[in-house]
């Protein structure tokens, strides 16, 4: 039964010729739906109601994320009291904001960092047709069960290392070991490539038998030349996220900042590192340009500048780790755009507080915002963030615009200004990518 259904399946795929696929109208606009934001406290916690307000900007709505299960390898809920029980069900209560939406997708996404048991088993599976199959077959029972448009593969395979920092700066070597010693080597990456290329095969055919929607995002720090075999798979998805972002981040580079999701690629850096050369990457490689889509992160990266930080603010600069969480998202090292916005304009300063943070943009429009606040005399608040502003994620979709990329996506709504804190207006980020798309 299962050789006739796939046998079917290879038919379909075989009838439909490239040609044929419907062009996409316009941009695609695809909202990540980060689920962890329902449990953030107070001005953080974004209900299914708060996302409303965006949605008519969203051609796709990607809810993260669903996880695998590590023994079985199928395809599951990661936090079911919230996404499937009866009591929130919010899995359903996203599918259902397509009746307000109509031509919005909603996509169920699995991975994406988010998935943080075990995972070894993202490349294991690969390795595996019997655990590939349990995965396909039981991510398209979840994401039909809950009424899902199609699934989004946003695999946890190994990261780039992260760049060695010059270590003029006493106890670098510690901090390095301390953050990476655990960081493992892919010594079976061609079978990975190889493994992944069949699973989104496997899930093509069993998708197009509903029809159902197949994406993949590709991970910030993934090697997309390692693991994805562009030519073999791009025909079988309706599209591809990049998450060119996340570039330098306090966990991977905890003693230097740097811009964390720039175009092109700044002076004296890696020239792979940016978001250009991710797009050229799968351009050259055969990607049809208006399957890319380029992500738009919503969020800052912030590291604590030190005494012997240069007082300049100019990156690369050094710096000691993360910097501290903010009130709302309560995670070090990240801010969410509104917690930025109100370090930078905070018209009821009161004596006592931290200094405003001194705001540096970029007139080449190449390499993103940073901002910035030198130690105080006791050493203390001093803080470096690279973030995305709505001005530079205009400047991303104009990249976009202008090399007829397949639109963009912004990584997640729940980090834009969805209450309208900063200026009044909700999702400043969302609304600015769209308006120059
Ligand atoms: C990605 O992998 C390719 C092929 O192994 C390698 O040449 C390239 O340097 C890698 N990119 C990065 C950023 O490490």
């Amino acid at each position: 039964m299962k050789f006739l259904l796939l046998l079917a399946a290879g038919l379909v795929l075989a009838t439909a010729a490239p040609g044929q696929q419907v062009p996409a109208a316009s941009p695609r606009v695809v909202c990540y739906y980060d689920s962890k934001s329902y449990t953030r406290e107070s001005q953080a916690r974004m209900l299914p109601l708060d996302l409303e307000p965006a949605l008519s900007f969203c051609s796709h709505l990607v809810y993260g994320y669903a996880g695998v299960q590590p023994d079985t390898y199928k395809m599951v809920a990661l936090n079911e009291n919230l996404d499937t029980d009866r009591s929130h069900n919010n899995y359903r209560t996203i599918t259902n904001l397509r009746s307000k939406f109509p031509g919005m997708k909603v996509m169920l996404s699995v991975g994406g960092d988010a998935d943080t048991e075990e995972v070894a088993k993202y490349n294991t599976m690969l390795e595996s047709p019997q655990a590939r199959t349990a995965f396909v077959n039981s991510g398209v029972l979840l994401a039909e069960q809950y009424g899902f448009d199609g699934v989004d593969l946003a695999w946890q395979f190994y990261k780039i290392k992260p760049k060695k920092i010059r270590s003029t700066w006493g106890s670098i070597w510690h901090g390095i070991k301390k953050t990476f010693g655990t960081t493992p080597v892919d010594d079976k990456e061609s079978e990975h490539r190889e493994g992944f290329t069949a699973l989104v095969r496997e899930f093509k055919q069993a998708l197009s038998l509903k029809p159902m929607q197949l994406s993949l995002t590709v991970l910030p720090n993934v090697n997309s030349s390692i693991y994805y075999d562009i030519p073999a798979i791009i025909n079988l998805v309706d599209f591809v996220n990049l998450n060119a972002f996340d570039y330098s981040t306090p966990e991977r580079n905890p003693k230097e900042a740097d811009y964390t999701a720039p175009i092109y690629t700044p002076q004296n850096r890696n020239p792979l590192l940016n978001a250009d050369a991710v797009v050229n990457h799968w351009l050259q490689n055969g990607a049809p340009a208006n399957k890319l889509v380029l992500g738009v992160a919503t969020y800052g990266r912030t590291w604590k500048l030190d005494s012997e930080s240069e007082i300049a603010g100019v990156p690369p600069i050094h710096t000691d780790g993360a910097g501290e969480a903010g009130p709302y998202t309560k995670t070090e090292g990240i801010l969410s755009y509104p917690e930025i916005c109100a370090k930078l304009i905070n018209p009821n300063h009161q004596k006592g507080m931290r200094p405003y943070l001194r705001k540096v943009t970029d007139p080449s429009k190449r390499f993103g915002t940073y901002a910035f606040r030198l130690p105080d005399d006791s050493g203390e608040a001093g803080l470096w963030i690279s973030y995305e502003d709505p001005d530079t994620a205009g400047q991303k979709a104009s990249y976009v615009k202008s090399k007829g990329l397949g639109g963009v996506s912004i990584v997640d709504l729940s980090m834009d200004d969805f209450r309208g804190l900063c200026t009044g207006d909700k999702y400043p980020i969302l609304r600015a990518a769209k308006y120059r798309l």
